[in-house]
């Protein structure tokens, strides 16, 4: 996890014995800690270090717990704080938390166990406050949730159903075009859930063959099948009180389907291999380019499957139906590109505009931006200009609109498929909806014409020039 997403614990104890124990901890289970020896040090480093969550004694010399919690509670948005107290004094505790206003309190000695829960608790409370808050905001200002972007009326509805969604616990299924975003989506709806302190997982389903995907998922023991050398962890194992995405899950092999469909039922995996099953706290999102309700019919899913995964659907829309979010997608992709490429880039000209909401884009927002990376390349600073992008989008071919193309089409291999096979059957389909249009089938494919041209000769589908 990088620095900037690990969550920040304040330690508040007079004996350093015991700030050193608890920081190790906490260290451990993966937050940054710092200390402070009383309440007045506590407040000074409040402002720089930005904790997420406190832990106080109570009993220290100079300002003591109680004092703290009552400076804290003057603060606005000010961290959750968890009350270390005596064993025993449970009265006095629940004192501190109704009449003091803190967020819980451990009794000493301290049970990890128990603390960490509390901990991991207090953490996320403080994540949604703070992000309901700021999403609030943005959503009025910009058409922006986190790092999605759209004003338009379709991805309004999408920002409103994600808000309602991310914070519950319900499975949910993504489904769109690719390119249009699911994986970000997929991140957002952890960012926005109670788990955001916890791990997002992402495994793709179509990347591995069945034998590898299963042990990625549910993770093997040490010489559970040839290759197993070591024991491992899998994905399920890996997400643990955080949210695992099954990406492309339209590719999962149904044997694999129904495994999947048992561990979502009873919250538990087993290794291969292992004897015993594993309790878990996983949120699942699935996501998948293909229509999967077409597959439950044609039986390549199962039914109780989908319906398990899809408690809540979100469905993007193909960035052509949504075209009055181009601007906006632009102006933060050039932002991102200029970071990266050191470039000066400043806008679009307005002339290009027009070029970019008549094209189709198959690809969708990824075509976008790759679109938009090689012209700022180009271009190195300024505006971006038509001679900036290519020929097929500004120029005369530019027409008929590209929307005239009809529905992407798409196809699915299975592994055993030669690299081969999969390559010419794709340039097939390309130049199927490209109605034999090999500038544009070139752009989409992402080669250049005499490329294209070659690899259809090695097939013996030489073109009619
Ligand atoms: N609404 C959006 N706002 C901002 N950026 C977006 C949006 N949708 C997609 N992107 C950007 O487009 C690119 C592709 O997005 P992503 O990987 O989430 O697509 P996907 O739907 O998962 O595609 P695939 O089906 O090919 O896996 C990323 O660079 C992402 O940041
Ligand atoms: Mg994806």
């Amino acid at each position: 996890m990088d620095a900037e997403r690990r969550r920040r614990v304040l330690i508040v104890d007079d004996e350093a014995n015991q700030r050193s124990a608890l920081s190790r901890m906490v260290e451990r289970w993966g937050f940054i800690a710092e200390t402070a020896a009383d309440g007045q040090e506590a407040l000074d480093k409040l402002p720089l270090f930005e904790p997420h969550a406190i832990v106080t004694d109570v009993m220290m010399p100079g300002m003591d717990g109680m004092e703290l919690l009552s400076r804290l509670n003057e603060i606005a948005g000010a961290p959750p704080v968890i009350v270390l107290t005596a064993f025993g004094s449970m009265d006095a505790a629940l004192t501190t938390v109704h009449e003091h206003g803190a967020f819980w309190f451990v009794e000493k000695p301290i049970r990890p166990r128990a603390f960490r829960v509390l901990l991991d608790r207090a953490v996320a409370h403080r994540r949604l406050s703070d992000d309901k808050e700021r999403l609030e905001r943005q959503l009025s200002s910009r058409g922006v949730l986190g790092k999605l972007i759209g004003s338009s009326p379709a991805m309004q509805k999408i920002f409103f159903l994600l808000r309602q969604a991310a914070p519950t616990h319900a499975n949910i299924l993504i489904t769109g075009e690719s390119g249009t975003g699911k994986e970000v989506v997929a991140r957002l709806v952890h960012d926005l859930s109670p788990r955001s302190a916890g791990p997002f997982v992402a495994i793709n389903c179509a990347a591995l063959p069945e034998t590898l995907i299963e042990s990625e998922l549910f993770g093997h023991e040490k010489g559970s099948f040839t290759g197993a050398i070591t024991a491992r962890q899998g994905c399920f194992e890996l997400a643990n009180s955080g949210t695992l995405l099954l990406d492309e899950i339209g590719e999962m092999p149904l044997a694999l389907q129904s495994k999947l469909l048992r561990v979502l039922e009873d919250r538990r995996v087993r290794r291969l291999g292992a004897a015993r099953e594993i309790q878990l706290d996983v949120r699942l999102l699935a996501s998948t380019n293909r229509d999967p309700q077409k597959m439950v019919k044609e039986g390549k899913f199962r039914e109780d499957l989908f319906y398990r995964l899809s408690v809540i659907t979100v469905v993007l829309p193909p960035l052509r139906d949504r075209i009055e979010d181009i601007p906006a997608l632009a102006e933060t992709i050039l932002a991102e590109l200029n970071q990266k490429h050191h470039t000066r880039i400043t806008s679009l000209d307005p002339a290009v505009l027009p070029a970019l909401q008549r094209y189709a884009w198959p690809g969708n927002v990824r075509e976008l931006r790759n679109l938009l990376e090689r012209a700022s390349v180009l271009a190195g600073e300024g505006e971006i200009r038509s001679e900036h992008l290519p020929q097929s989008l500004t120029g005369a071919e530019a027409e008929p609109p590209r929307r005239a193309l009809g529905p992407i089409p798409s196809f699915t291999f299975n592994v055993g498929a030669t690299l081969e096979q999969a390559e010419r059957e794709l340039i097939r389909i390309t130049l199927t909806y490209t109605k034999n249009n090999r500038t544009r089938a070139a752009e989409i494919l992402g080669i250049n014409q005499k490329t294209l041209y070659n690899k259809l000769k090695e097939y013996g589908e030489a073109p009619d020039e």
